[in-house]
Order: C-alpha cells, then sequence, then structure tokens
C-alpha cells in the first residue's frame, strides 16, 4: 500500500496555523514547522490523540540551512510519502510603526519573514510537490496565506464575516503605518504569482489566500472592535468564505467557494 500522503505548514501557532493542521489532518500526515515548540507542540498532540499521524520541526523559515535541515527530517519520518499541500503560514515581522521611526532590524524582519521564508520555503517544497504529480488525490499545492490591513475601515464597520470581495489588503494595498508589513506581503503575494506562472503548467495548484480581516487569536485579543462578530475566527480560516484565493482556478482542499481571480 502507498504510504499515506502528507501537507506540511510553515507558521503554526495555536490559531491560524493549528486550525490549518487540523483540517488537513483528516485526510493527510502533516509536518507542522514553527521556530518554539510551545508552538506546535500542543496541535501535534491533539491531532496524535485523535488517531491521526503529525511531527513538529522547530525550523526558522528565514534560515536556509534550517530549512533544508526540517525537510530532510520530514522526509525521513515519511519515507515514499507524496507531497500533497505545503502551506507558507508564516505571519512574523509585524511591526505599526510611523515610516520615520521604522528601524531598518523592523523593515527587514518583515521581509524576511514573508519574501524570503517563502523563497526558501519554496525552493524545498516544489521539487518534492513536482514529483507528487499524478499521484495525489488532489493536484499537487502549494499555498501562501497573504493579510488584510489591520486599519482597514472595511474591518472596523464589518457586521458579518468578511468577504472575499473586500480588498483594503496589505497584500494589494499599503497603509500607513505598515510599510514594513506590506512591503513583505506585496513580495510574497509577488513570488506567489511568478510561482503559479512558472509551476501551474507542470501541473502544480499555487494559491495565494488573503485572509481579510483580523484574526481572534491571543495577540489580537486587545484589538477591538464595534461589532462582535467583526474579527475571524482561526477555526473558519481553512474554510472559505473569509479567504479569497487567488491564482489556482480550481477548488482545492478546504478553500472550495473562495472568490478566485
Ligand atoms: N493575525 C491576524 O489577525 C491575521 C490577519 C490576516 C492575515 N493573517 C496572516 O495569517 C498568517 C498567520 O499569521 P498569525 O498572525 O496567525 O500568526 P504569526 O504569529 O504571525 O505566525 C504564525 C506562526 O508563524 C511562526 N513563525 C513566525 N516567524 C517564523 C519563522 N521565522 N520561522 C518559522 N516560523 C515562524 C510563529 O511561531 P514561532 O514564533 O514559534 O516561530 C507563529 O506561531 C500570516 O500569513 C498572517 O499574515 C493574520
Amino acid at each position: 500500500m502507498a504510504a499515506k500522503a502528507i501537507a506540511i505548514i510553515a507558521g503554526v501557532g495555536a490559531g491560524t496555523g493549528a486550525s490549518i493542521a487540523r483540517k488537513f489532518a483528516q485526510n493527510y500526515s502533516v509536518a507542522l514547522l514553527a521556530r518554539n515548540p510551545s508552538n506546535y507542540e500542543p496541535i501535534v498532540k491533539e491531532i496524535e490523540t485523535r488517531g491521526g499521524k503529525a511531527i513538529g520541526i522547530s525550523t526558522d523559515v528565514t534560515n536556509a540551512h534550517s530549512v533544508r535541515d526540517a525537510f530532510e527530517q520530514i522526509a525521513k519520518a515519511f519515507p515514499g510519502s507524496s507531497l500533497a499541500a505545503a502551506v507558507y503560514n508564516v505571519g512574523g515581522g509585524f511591526a505599526r510603526v510611523p515610516f520615520l521611526e521604522l528601524s531598518e532590524e523592523q523593515f527587514t524582519a518583515g521581509y524576511e519573514s514573508t519574501a524570503l521564508g517563502g523563497f526558501l520555503f519554496s525552493q524545498a517544497a516544489l521539487p518534492w510537490l513536482i514529483t507528487a504529480e499524478g499521484k495525489t488525490e488532489h493536484p499537487p499545492t502549494l499555498i501562501f496565506s497573504g493579510m488584510s490591513s489591520p486599519n482597514s475601515p472595511l474591518v472596523l464597520t464589518i457586521t458579518k464575516p468578511l468577504r472575499g470581495e473586500i480588498g483594503a489588503t496589505a497584500s494589494v494595498r499599503g497603509s500607513a503605518n505598515f510599510s514594513s508589513l506590506a512591503t513583505g506581503k506585496f513580495a510574497l503575494r509577488a513570488l506567489s504569482q511568478s510561482l503559479a506562472r512558472e509551476f501551474g503548467p507542470q501541473g502544480i495548484h499555487v494559491g495565494h489566500v488573503i485572509l481579510d480581516g483580523v484574526i481572534d487569536i491571543e495577540r489580537t485579543k486587545h484589538w477591538q472592535f464595534d461589532a462582535p462578530d467583526a474579527k475571524i475566527r482561526p477555526e473558519s480560516v481553512s474554510y472559505p468564505a473569509q479567504a479569497r484565493r487567488e491564482h489556482s482556478p480550481v477548488v482545492i482542499f478546504g478553500f472550495a467557494n473562495c472568490s478566485g481571480d
């Protein structure tokens, strides 16, 4: 019997990453990456307790050696498995700072955790995804999570779950005080679009999913909005209505019903 296919998720914490991991773990073995074990250990345990297969690996996606080492460990842990999906969900580098006060370090951190990390992760994942073509239930898939701008007026006034059509987003629009974040997120989107065009013809789906709102996680607890349902529940992220999927014309995994470009 062929080994179970796997999904790799980079950027796993208690919120969005855990939710995506739970979703993929229903059908795949999963490998979860973050720098701190405290961010992936609880969800690894939860998945294993429910009968799924999960491993967590301490990885800094901005470091080429660390990414290479993680992929070697994953290949050893799941010999013969096809890579069904690779998800780049690292946020990191979030800085809400007036531009003239922004340090070079803060600016670079935004770029490194998005564009550089996305580059290193993609270079490690794509060769494995390519060899999975024709062997997995769905086309091998590479997904990047994009982002909205927390000061979007649309987010502040929203009274029902956000729709994909809303577009005031850091991935597609810069905002005052968010130049580091927006620069990195634009770059990640450019990377994903380039990869979609290059690897689409080889049977690989590359998707860029804009999470258009503030996600209700510990880190955003202090952000208050008028509407009680203004924030996105992390468990909704692996489902459609609150995300906008770009690049890939077909419906994949849990992202069904997203409006695509
Ligand atoms: N939070 C929101 O309101 C919001 C809204 C819209 C979109 N998004 C998007 O959703 C995605 C997830 O963001 P998030 O805010 O939920 O979480 P996040 O804390 O920004 O990132 C998720 C995980 O990424 C890991 N991470 C950060 N830097 C890393 C690195 N260099 N190497 C490996 N892992 C790293 C962190 O764990 P470690 O620190 O242990 O590495 C963290 O648990 C991002 O793409 C973000 O832009 C978030």
